[in-house]
Protein backbone atom coordinates (compact mmCIF):
# COMPACT_ATOMS: atom_id res chain seq x y z
CA UNK A 1 0.00 0.00 0.00
CA UNK A 2 2.77 2.40 1.03
CA UNK A 3 4.68 1.73 -2.01
CA UNK A 4 1.67 2.03 -4.41
CA UNK A 5 1.26 5.91 -2.44
CA UNK A 6 4.94 6.80 -3.60
CA UNK A 7 4.42 5.70 -6.22
CA UNK A 8 1.53 7.52 -7.14
CA UNK A 9 3.04 10.73 -5.87
CA UNK A 10 6.31 10.21 -7.83
CA UNK A 11 3.98 9.78 -11.00
CA UNK A 12 2.00 13.16 -10.13
CA UNK A 13 5.44 15.13 -9.36
CA UNK A 14 6.69 14.12 -12.72
CA UNK A 15 3.19 15.27 -14.50
CA UNK A 16 3.25 18.41 -12.62
CA UNK A 17 7.45 18.92 -13.22
CA UNK A 18 6.69 17.98 -17.17
CA UNK A 19 4.04 20.25 -17.58
CA UNK A 20 6.22 23.58 -15.84
CA UNK A 21 9.17 22.19 -18.16
CA UNK A 22 8.05 20.47 -21.57
CA UNK A 23 10.45 18.79 -24.10
CA UNK A 24 10.37 19.46 -27.35
CA UNK A 25 7.87 22.48 -28.07
CA UNK A 26 9.07 25.45 -30.31
CA UNK A 27 10.86 28.36 -27.51
CA UNK A 28 8.48 30.95 -27.69
CA UNK A 29 9.09 34.70 -28.46
CA UNK A 30 11.83 34.77 -30.28
CA UNK A 31 12.28 34.41 -34.46
CA UNK A 32 14.57 32.21 -36.10
CA UNK A 33 15.93 35.42 -38.25
CA UNK A 34 17.18 38.96 -36.19
CA UNK A 35 19.92 40.73 -37.72
CA UNK A 36 18.47 41.91 -41.12
CA UNK A 37 21.46 42.30 -43.09
CA UNK A 38 19.77 43.31 -46.12
CA UNK A 39 17.03 45.99 -46.55
CA UNK A 40 14.94 47.15 -49.43
CA UNK A 41 12.95 50.70 -49.61
CA UNK A 42 9.15 49.64 -48.27
CA UNK A 43 8.76 50.61 -52.65
CA UNK A 44 10.88 48.43 -53.57
CA UNK A 45 9.73 45.10 -51.65
CA UNK A 46 7.22 43.51 -53.75
CA UNK A 47 9.64 43.60 -57.15
CA UNK A 48 12.52 42.42 -54.80
CA UNK A 49 10.23 39.47 -53.38
CA UNK A 50 8.98 38.73 -56.48
CA UNK A 51 12.58 38.57 -58.28
CA UNK A 52 13.51 36.66 -56.03
CA UNK A 53 10.81 34.38 -55.86
CA UNK A 54 11.16 33.90 -59.62
CA UNK A 55 15.09 33.64 -59.19
CA UNK A 56 14.55 30.44 -57.06
CA UNK A 57 11.70 29.10 -59.20
CA UNK A 58 14.47 28.74 -62.15
CA UNK A 59 17.11 27.73 -60.03
CA UNK A 60 14.86 24.22 -59.47
CA UNK A 61 14.02 24.27 -63.10
CA UNK A 62 17.55 23.82 -64.08
CA UNK A 63 18.09 21.13 -61.33
CA UNK A 64 15.05 19.77 -62.11
CA UNK A 65 15.93 19.36 -65.89
CA UNK A 66 19.02 17.41 -64.81
CA UNK A 67 17.54 15.07 -62.44
CA UNK A 68 17.49 11.97 -65.17
CA UNK A 69 21.28 12.30 -65.18
CA UNK A 70 21.68 12.95 -61.88
CA UNK A 71 19.88 10.16 -61.13
CA UNK A 72 21.83 7.85 -63.24
CA UNK A 73 23.24 5.00 -60.93
CA UNK A 74 25.83 4.54 -63.92
CA UNK A 75 27.13 7.24 -64.41
CA UNK A 76 30.15 8.69 -61.83
CA UNK A 77 31.07 12.33 -62.68
CA UNK A 78 27.93 13.96 -63.36
CA UNK A 79 29.77 17.30 -64.74
CA UNK A 80 27.30 19.20 -62.72
CA UNK A 81 29.22 21.67 -61.20
CA UNK A 82 28.83 24.87 -59.76
CA UNK A 83 29.93 26.60 -62.40
CA UNK A 84 27.29 24.82 -65.14
CA UNK A 85 24.86 25.13 -62.78
CA UNK A 86 25.34 29.08 -62.18
CA UNK A 87 26.00 30.05 -66.10
CA UNK A 88 22.53 28.21 -66.68
CA UNK A 89 21.25 30.54 -63.78
CA UNK A 90 22.77 33.64 -65.10
CA UNK A 91 21.08 33.08 -68.50
CA UNK A 92 17.67 32.07 -67.04
CA UNK A 93 17.64 35.27 -64.86
CA UNK A 94 18.99 37.74 -67.33
CA UNK A 95 15.62 39.13 -68.63
CA UNK A 96 14.00 39.61 -65.16
CA UNK A 97 16.90 41.75 -64.41
CA UNK A 98 17.07 44.70 -66.62
CA UNK A 99 14.83 46.52 -64.41
CA UNK A 100 16.23 45.43 -61.26
CA UNK A 101 17.57 48.46 -58.90
CA UNK A 102 21.43 48.21 -57.68
CA UNK A 103 20.41 46.95 -54.23
CA UNK A 104 18.28 44.24 -56.37
CA UNK A 105 20.96 43.68 -58.51
CA UNK A 106 23.38 42.96 -55.06
CA UNK A 107 20.59 40.97 -53.69
CA UNK A 108 20.12 38.88 -56.76
CA UNK A 109 24.16 38.19 -56.91
CA UNK A 110 24.12 37.21 -53.32
CA UNK A 111 21.50 34.54 -54.19
CA UNK A 112 23.33 33.12 -57.35
CA UNK A 113 26.45 32.79 -54.73
CA UNK A 114 24.74 30.63 -52.30
CA UNK A 115 22.73 28.43 -55.08
CA UNK A 116 26.32 27.80 -56.36
CA UNK A 117 27.58 27.28 -53.02
CA UNK A 118 25.10 24.44 -52.08
CA UNK A 119 25.65 23.02 -55.72
CA UNK A 120 29.53 22.58 -54.96
CA UNK A 121 29.00 21.33 -51.57
CA UNK A 122 26.97 18.27 -52.95
CA UNK A 123 29.77 17.00 -55.72
CA UNK A 124 30.88 14.09 -53.84
CA UNK A 125 26.55 13.17 -53.33
CA UNK A 126 25.89 13.62 -57.00
CA UNK A 127 29.03 12.03 -58.10
CA UNK A 128 28.39 8.89 -56.29
CA UNK A 129 28.07 5.96 -58.86
CA UNK A 130 25.65 3.10 -58.31
CA UNK A 131 23.16 4.58 -56.65
CA UNK A 132 20.22 6.53 -57.91
CA UNK A 133 18.68 8.38 -55.33
CA UNK A 134 21.43 10.50 -53.18
CA UNK A 135 18.97 12.55 -51.66
CA UNK A 136 19.81 15.35 -53.82
CA UNK A 137 16.25 17.24 -55.65
CA UNK A 138 15.38 20.56 -56.55
CA UNK A 139 13.58 20.67 -52.92
CA UNK A 140 16.62 20.27 -51.26
CA UNK A 141 18.96 22.70 -53.42
CA UNK A 142 16.60 25.02 -51.95
CA UNK A 143 16.10 24.25 -48.87
CA UNK A 144 20.11 23.84 -48.39
CA UNK A 145 20.37 27.46 -50.90
CA UNK A 146 18.08 29.47 -48.89
CA UNK A 147 19.60 28.78 -45.13
CA UNK A 148 23.09 29.71 -46.94
CA UNK A 149 21.50 32.76 -48.15
CA UNK A 150 19.48 34.03 -45.33
CA UNK A 151 23.14 33.51 -43.39
CA UNK A 152 24.46 35.82 -45.87
CA UNK A 153 21.75 38.39 -46.30
CA UNK A 154 18.91 37.99 -43.37
CA UNK A 155 16.52 37.45 -45.72
CA UNK A 156 14.16 34.41 -45.64
CA UNK A 157 13.73 32.41 -48.46
CA UNK A 158 12.10 28.79 -47.73
CA UNK A 159 9.34 26.54 -49.30
CA UNK A 160 6.96 25.20 -46.54
CA UNK A 161 5.01 22.19 -47.43
CA UNK A 162 1.65 20.94 -47.39
CA UNK A 163 3.02 17.75 -45.44
CA UNK A 164 6.45 18.71 -44.86
CA UNK A 165 9.02 16.13 -45.14
CA UNK A 166 11.63 17.45 -44.00
CA UNK A 167 11.11 19.64 -40.52
CA UNK A 168 13.12 22.88 -41.99
CA UNK A 169 10.06 23.65 -43.86
CA UNK A 170 7.29 23.62 -41.25
CA UNK A 171 4.96 26.33 -41.84
CA UNK A 172 4.48 29.42 -39.52
CA UNK A 173 1.18 30.89 -38.64
CA UNK A 174 1.09 32.70 -41.92
CA UNK A 175 2.64 30.55 -43.94
CA UNK A 176 0.02 27.69 -42.79
CA UNK A 177 -3.22 30.07 -43.66
CA UNK A 178 -1.92 30.59 -47.10
CA UNK A 179 -1.10 26.92 -47.64
CA UNK A 180 -4.92 26.34 -46.35
CA UNK A 181 -6.21 28.98 -48.79
CA UNK A 182 -4.14 27.18 -51.55
CA UNK A 183 -5.00 23.94 -51.16
CA UNK A 184 -8.77 25.07 -50.96
CA UNK A 185 -8.73 27.43 -53.64
CA UNK A 186 -9.04 26.08 -57.63
CA UNK A 187 -6.07 25.31 -59.76
CA UNK A 188 -5.74 28.65 -61.67
CA UNK A 189 -5.63 30.51 -57.99
CA UNK A 190 -1.54 31.08 -58.21
CA UNK A 191 -2.16 34.93 -57.12
CA UNK A 192 0.70 35.84 -54.27
CA UNK A 193 -0.54 36.09 -50.93
CA UNK A 194 1.73 39.47 -49.37
CA UNK A 195 1.93 41.14 -46.72
CA UNK A 196 3.81 44.19 -44.72
CA UNK A 197 4.00 42.14 -41.14
CA UNK A 198 7.18 42.13 -38.45
CA UNK A 199 9.24 39.97 -37.48
CA UNK A 200 10.09 40.67 -33.73
CA UNK A 201 10.85 44.25 -34.01
CA UNK A 202 12.01 44.70 -37.61
CA UNK A 203 9.11 45.85 -40.45
CA UNK A 204 8.98 42.94 -43.40
CA UNK A 205 7.74 42.41 -46.24
CA UNK A 206 5.91 38.73 -46.85
CA UNK A 207 4.99 37.11 -50.50
CA UNK A 208 4.37 33.52 -50.55
CA UNK A 209 3.03 31.83 -53.52
CA UNK A 210 1.47 28.52 -54.48
CA UNK A 211 4.29 25.30 -55.60
CA UNK A 212 1.89 23.47 -57.65
CA UNK A 213 2.59 19.46 -58.51
CA UNK A 214 3.31 18.88 -62.32
CA UNK A 215 3.33 15.24 -63.63
CA UNK A 216 7.03 13.93 -62.43
CA UNK A 217 6.16 14.97 -59.08
CA UNK A 218 3.44 12.57 -58.50
CA UNK A 219 5.74 9.39 -58.57
CA UNK A 220 6.45 10.76 -54.62
CA UNK A 221 3.74 13.24 -54.25
CA UNK A 222 1.02 11.64 -55.72
CA UNK A 223 -1.13 8.48 -55.24
CA UNK A 224 -2.12 6.14 -53.69
CA UNK A 225 -1.78 8.11 -50.36
CA UNK A 226 0.07 6.39 -47.64
CA UNK A 227 2.29 4.00 -50.17
CA UNK A 228 6.47 4.54 -49.77
CA UNK A 229 7.84 6.23 -52.12
CA UNK A 230 11.03 5.05 -53.69
CA UNK A 231 12.79 6.93 -50.65
CA UNK A 232 10.62 5.34 -47.84
CA UNK A 233 7.96 8.44 -47.39
CA UNK A 234 4.30 7.99 -47.37
CA UNK A 235 3.16 9.34 -50.70
CA UNK A 236 0.88 12.43 -50.08
CA UNK A 237 -1.88 11.27 -52.54
CA UNK A 238 -2.39 14.55 -54.26
CA UNK A 239 -2.97 15.41 -58.22
CA UNK A 240 -1.54 17.38 -60.89
CA UNK A 241 -2.19 21.04 -60.10
CA UNK A 242 -2.94 20.47 -56.50
CA UNK A 243 -0.38 22.89 -53.60
CA UNK A 244 2.37 20.70 -52.31
CA UNK A 245 3.61 24.00 -50.75
CA UNK A 246 4.83 27.16 -51.00
CA UNK A 247 7.36 29.77 -52.32
CA UNK A 248 8.23 31.72 -49.03
CA UNK A 249 10.30 35.33 -49.32
CA UNK A 250 10.14 37.64 -46.30
CA UNK A 251 12.24 40.98 -47.26
CA UNK A 252 13.09 43.58 -44.36
CA UNK A 253 11.95 47.34 -45.57
CA UNK A 254 14.23 50.10 -44.72
CA UNK A 255 11.54 52.14 -43.59
C1 LIG B 1 11.91 11.17 -55.50
C2 LIG B 1 10.83 11.70 -54.71
C3 LIG B 1 10.39 13.12 -54.94
C4 LIG B 1 9.97 13.70 -56.13
C5 LIG B 1 9.85 13.06 -57.49
C6 LIG B 1 9.61 15.06 -55.77
N1 LIG B 1 9.81 15.29 -54.46
FE1 LIG B 1 9.33 16.96 -53.43
N2 LIG B 1 10.32 16.26 -51.81
C7 LIG B 1 10.88 15.02 -51.70
C8 LIG B 1 11.72 14.97 -50.51
C9 LIG B 1 12.54 13.79 -50.03
C10 LIG B 1 11.65 16.25 -49.92
C11 LIG B 1 12.43 16.75 -48.72
C12 LIG B 1 13.72 17.35 -49.27
C13 LIG B 1 14.63 17.91 -48.23
O1 LIG B 1 14.47 19.07 -47.88
O2 LIG B 1 15.53 17.17 -47.79
C14 LIG B 1 10.74 17.02 -50.74
C15 LIG B 1 10.33 18.30 -50.45
C16 LIG B 1 9.49 19.05 -51.23
C17 LIG B 1 9.00 20.38 -50.88
C18 LIG B 1 9.28 21.14 -49.59
C19 LIG B 1 8.38 20.77 -48.47
C20 LIG B 1 8.76 19.48 -47.79
O3 LIG B 1 8.03 18.50 -48.01
O4 LIG B 1 9.78 19.41 -47.08
C21 LIG B 1 8.27 20.82 -51.93
C22 LIG B 1 7.55 22.15 -52.04
C23 LIG B 1 8.30 19.78 -52.94
N3 LIG B 1 9.04 18.72 -52.49
C24 LIG B 1 7.71 19.88 -54.18
C25 LIG B 1 7.95 18.99 -55.21
C26 LIG B 1 7.57 19.24 -56.59
C27 LIG B 1 6.85 20.48 -57.10
C28 LIG B 1 8.00 18.15 -57.30
C29 LIG B 1 7.94 17.95 -58.80
C30 LIG B 1 8.51 19.01 -59.59
C31 LIG B 1 8.63 17.22 -56.35
N4 LIG B 1 8.59 17.77 -55.11
C32 LIG B 1 9.14 15.98 -56.71
C33 LIG B 1 10.70 13.98 -52.58
C34 LIG B 1 10.30 14.15 -53.90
Amino acid sequence: MKAKIALFAGAMLWAVSAAANPVGERAKGGYPEYLFLEKVPRADARSTAEKLAKAVIAGRLIIFAYSKKLTDPELGDKGFTGDVFEQQWRSALEADMLDATADQKRIIEKLIWAGRQVIENNQDRLNVKGIAWKHFLPAKWEREMGQVFTARTGIIVKQPGRNYRSPVNVSDEMELATLRHFAAAPHTDNTPKTAFSTLGKQAVYRHMEPIRLVPPCLACHGKPKGEPDMLGFEKDGLEVGDVIGLMSVTVAVSD
